[in-house]
């Protein structure tokens, strides 16, 4: 009864007019959902029945209810399609950093002598300059955030929320687990592995938080295929041509609109702008390219921009440019200050979304330290597994206390969530009940690493 009065009162405050076609599971979009398809009342009006996140009946809450209930009332307008399905469903799990902790492990041990277990990102750097001297500063970039490429992937943004999603294959009308096993190639080396099965999706939603309401400006999502991870954006203006079009159909006749919309339309040479890695040397190799800063805007001229981002279906970014102008491309806007469309330092203008320019960084989940730095092989491993960095089985209670301090460092604190596992979201490896039809593992040069 809860969840439908909320879906009312949406819809109430919505204050738009028309039916509610029900995308129903598969979507009616096009191939991949995303595209128009002539017919489907969601595209004529895809915006007349607001995304309805449902805030109950999960089989777990990873976060809790009230806080997803926030999200949900700021979320984008999203077409009939997988990912509207997705987010509509009660399948989905969600979660953020205070929801589930990030961690890394530190495999290289014994347990007796040499330590081993669960760390949270946020670690008191003495523990680990006691045995690497330096070793913190190396991997992260301050307490909780590792190195670039690794921590801050947007870019060095202040103003950026970041909330987390989790559908959990499916197959005969239940979630498949992932799954999980111990690997211990030596003495030395106790690391816990885990994969996903086929047909995973996780997705991030990011939303610009600069103290006051949140403005969601972009979907990514990764999908588990036997080979790896397929990969999408979702943004409301793939290309800078979207936004003038949007601010010209919505009266944005100030001054400073007008300058944008003639700035967008413009075919002046886009600026340099390159990304590459600052530390774990070899790591995402130098990319460059254009990029075309977004003036800030303020009060009113923000307000109806800002109010686009809520109001604009979001579609895929595949393949498609922001602009190309002088000979070079930005593959999306960037931001010279406040109050636009993107946070300032955004730097997705030198990321192509395509699988080879995402596995640049998450193919390196769970990858020892080591392989960057040759001091730091008495360590640990970057955070994640399966190539998906934020997630991890583990409970938190026993690697990391309400401050971030790390809680049972000299024995190994790793324990498999109980209620996950009576989810029936994890579960161990059993190659037998799990094909490899459903499981593949991903195998990198260093995936089976012994220290
Ligand atoms: C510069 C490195 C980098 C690139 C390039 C990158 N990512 Fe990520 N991605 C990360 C990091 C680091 C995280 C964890 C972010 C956090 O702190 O929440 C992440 C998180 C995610 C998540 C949440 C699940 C997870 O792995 O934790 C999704 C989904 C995602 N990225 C999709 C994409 C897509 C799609 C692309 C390509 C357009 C992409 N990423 C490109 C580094 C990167």
């Amino acid at each position: 009864m809860r969840g439908v009065r909320a879906l009312v009162a949406l819809v109430v405050a919505c204050g738009c007019q028309g039916q509610a076609p029900e995308g129903g599971p598969g979507g009616s979009g096009g191939d991949d959902g995303l595209t128009p398809d002539a017919g489907d009342p969601q595209v004529t009006a895809p915006c007349a029945t607001p995304l309805a996140i449902p805030t109950t009946g999960r089989a777990l809450d990873l976060m809790p209810p009230a806080r997803l209930a926030e999200v949900a009332s700021r979320a984008p307008c999203v077409p009939a399609g997988p990912v509207r399905t997705l987010l509509e469903s009660a399948e989905t799990l969600w979660y953020d950093k205070h929801s589930l902790t990030p961690g890394y492990q530190d495999s290289f041990g014994d347990n007796v002598v040499a330590p081993i277990g669960m760390r949270p990102n946020t670690i008191d750097p003495g523990l680990i300059d006691t045995a690497v001297p330096g070793g913190h500063a190396q991997i992260f970039s301050s307490i909780g955030v590792f190195e670039f490429p690794f921590g801050h992937p947007l870019g060095p943004t202040d103003d950026v929320a970041v909330v987390d999603f989790w559908w959990p294959a499916q197959a005969n009308g239940a979630a498949l687990p992932v799954v999980y096993w111990k690997r211990d190639p030596n003495q030395y080396t106790h690391r816990y592995e885990w994969m996903f099965p086929i047909g995973t999706v996780f997705g991030e939603m990011l939303f610009i938080d600069e103290g006051g309401e949140r403005h969601p400006f972009e979907i990514r999502t990764r999908t588990r295929t036997a080979t790896g991870w397929a990969v999408d954006v979702l943004r409301p203006f793939p290309r800078a041509t979207d936004l003038a079009d949007a601010i010209e159909e919505a009266g944005g006749t100030s001054p400073a609109l007008t300058a944008l919309v003639t700035q967008l339309r413009g075919t002046a040479p886009l600026a340099a702008h390159s990304l590459g890695g600052t530390h774990f040397p070899g790591a995402f190799p130098t990319r460059t390219g254009g990029i075309e800063m977004l003036p800030a805007l303020t009060g009113a001229d923000s307000a109806l921009v800002r109010g686009l981002l809520r109001t604009t279906p979001f579609r895929s970014a595949r393949g498609i440019a922001w602009k190309q102008a002088g000979g070079k491309t930005a593959w999306a806007a960037g931001a010279a200050g406040r109050g636009t469309i993107v946070p300032t330092g955004y730097s997705a203008a030198s990321v192509e979304v395509s699988e080879p320019s995402c596995d640049g960084c998450h193919r390196d989940a769970g990858r020892p330290f080591k392989d960057w730095y040759d001091n730091i092989l008495a360590y640990g491993e970057l955070w994640g597994n399966d190539e998906i960095f934020t997630w991890h089985p583990f409970t938190l209670s026993k690697f990391v206390d309400a401050q971030g301090e790390v809680v049972n460092f000299n024995y190994d604190n790793r324990e498999i969530r109980p209620d996950l596992r009576a989810a029936g979201l994890v579960a161990p490896y059993v190659p037998t009940t799990h094909p490899a039809s459903q499981y593949k593992r991903l195998v990198r040069d260093w995936t089976d690493f012994a220290y």
